[in-house]
């Protein structure tokens, strides 16, 4: 786990993205962080303190006493030394603006003044809010302070105008947190793409041609390569597997098609790209809208031939980003892995042996040869899917390091 033993400060203030930071939090534990949060008075109008005392599993902090009869008094210094990080999510344009100011009216203030540890912010507001030269100029006060901010991102906002003002995502502020922590990660801050599992190609309703993958080596792959510091996103297609990982984030498809489509909407992104799914070659060429009936003793299926996903990913590659495939392969092995990783312009690819058992679809095992585009391949002895995935991450961070 990513944050294990980690003290995180979350501090929640007054916008509407409040009810994002329940999340944050959520994923904050996943990773193994110990958390603790601070709701301002203007966050108390937006979300409760038992989402966040129970997603954290510790009280939650929003004034300077417990009740105003209980005389128990929250030390603001204790938990402000408490943190190994505080991240300020959503920081409103007001806290913003206290923060910059060195204004400590409130509880949460008092805490971040008092703290010695690195400071994240990630803004939520209004575009007009955020453009604001007073917003500005906090911002920039802030980041002299060497805080880290975290650009909000462009979209619809929660008035329905347009624009940036909107609060980084959960997901996205997990891996600044995590690349905090693990700066020498080698695929920090990077985005990568990881496709896994069969497709089903729908014949009706009730019907479709699929295949035996069960993305396991897809996940191992997606697991191996967030250890690393990456955001990937693992575009799926119909499996059974548990995925919770909070650097995994899950486009789930069915078809070739659809899997295309959730690639092309991220690929451009992405500096590297995974393909390990078993992609259907072929889709019928109609789908019924009705139940297909029994007729006769024969029937004859017409196909039509899907969109090959990595030859097209391959084609549209720019020279930083690089694609690893697989071949699965029972005749001439490396010279068709080697001929497919020429034609779809791939920079690694993965030849995979049927020949052995425990090699392949649905087994926790896996036995591999490593081939390069100048022919050069190294083999491997069959193992677990989980060694198998960490040797082709290793080779993928090399080819990074040539681009
Ligand atoms: N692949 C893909 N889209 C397809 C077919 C394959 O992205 N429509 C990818 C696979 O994920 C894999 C690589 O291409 O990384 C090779 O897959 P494979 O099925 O072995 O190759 P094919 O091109 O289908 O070749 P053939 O069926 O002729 O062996």
């Amino acid at each position: 786990m990513m944050l294990e033993k980690k003290k995180i400060l979350v501090a929640v203030t007054g916008s509407i993205a409040a009810y994002k930071a329940a999340y944050l939090v959520r994923l904050l534990v996943q990773c193994g962080a110990e958390v603790k949060v601070m709701l301002s008075p203007g966050a108390l109008q937006f979300v409760t303190p038992l989402t966040f005392s129970t997603l954290s599993k510790n009280p939650v902090f929003s004034d300077f006493t417990e009740n105003k009869d209980s005389g128990v008094w929250n030390h603001h210094v204790e938990l402000a030394l408490w943190a190994d990080l505080m991240v300020v999510a959503p920081a409103s344009a007001n806290t913003l603006s206290k923060m910059a100011h060195g204004q400590s009216d409130n509880f949460l203030l008092a805490t971040y003044m008092s703290a010695r540890c690195p400071v994240m912010i990630a803004p939520a507001m209004d575009h007009d809010m955020f453009m604001h030269g007073g917003t500005r100029d906090n911002l920039r006060k802030l980041r002299d302070f060497g805080h880290h901010i975290l650009a909000p991102g462009e979209g619809e906002l929660a008035s329905g105008l347009l624009g940036q003002g909107r609060m980084a995502e959960p997901q996205e502020i997990i891996d600044a947190i995590i690349a905090h922590f693990h700066p020498a990660l080698p695929l920090k801050g990077q985005q990568v793409l990881v496709t896994a599992g069969p497709t089903y190609e729908k014949l009706d309703p009730v019907r479709f041609i699929g295949n035996y993958s069960s993305g396991k080596m897809g996940l191992a792959l997606a697991t191996a390569l967030a250890q690393k510091g990456a955001h990937v996103h693992l575009v799926i297609g119909p499996n059974h597997l548990k995925i919770q990982h909070p650097q995994i984030e899950v486009h789930a498809v069915e078809s070739a098609n659809e899997m295309l489509g959730a690639c092309l909407a991220v690929f451009d992104q992405c500096q590297l790209t995974v393909l390990s799914a078993a992609v259907a070659d072929y889709r019928p060429a109609q789908q019924a809208t009705e139940k297909i009936k029994k007729q006769g003793d024969h029937l004859v299926l017409e196909l039509v031939k899907n969109p090959d996903i990595a030859a097209t990913l391959g084609q549209r590659k720019k020279k930083h980003q690089k694609l690893v495939g697989f071949a699965l392969e029972t005749t001439n092995e490396k010279e068709h892995a080697a001929d497919k990783l020429h034609r779809k312009n791939l920079d690694l690819i993965v030849l995979n042996s049927l020949r052995n058992e425990g090699a392949g679809f649905g087994t926790e095992t896996n036995q591999i040869s490593l081939i390069w585009p100048d022919n050069i391949s190294q083999d491997f002895g069959l193992m677990s899917k989980q060694k198998v995935a960490e040797i082709i991450v290793d080779a993928a961070i090399d080819l990074l390091k040539t681009s």
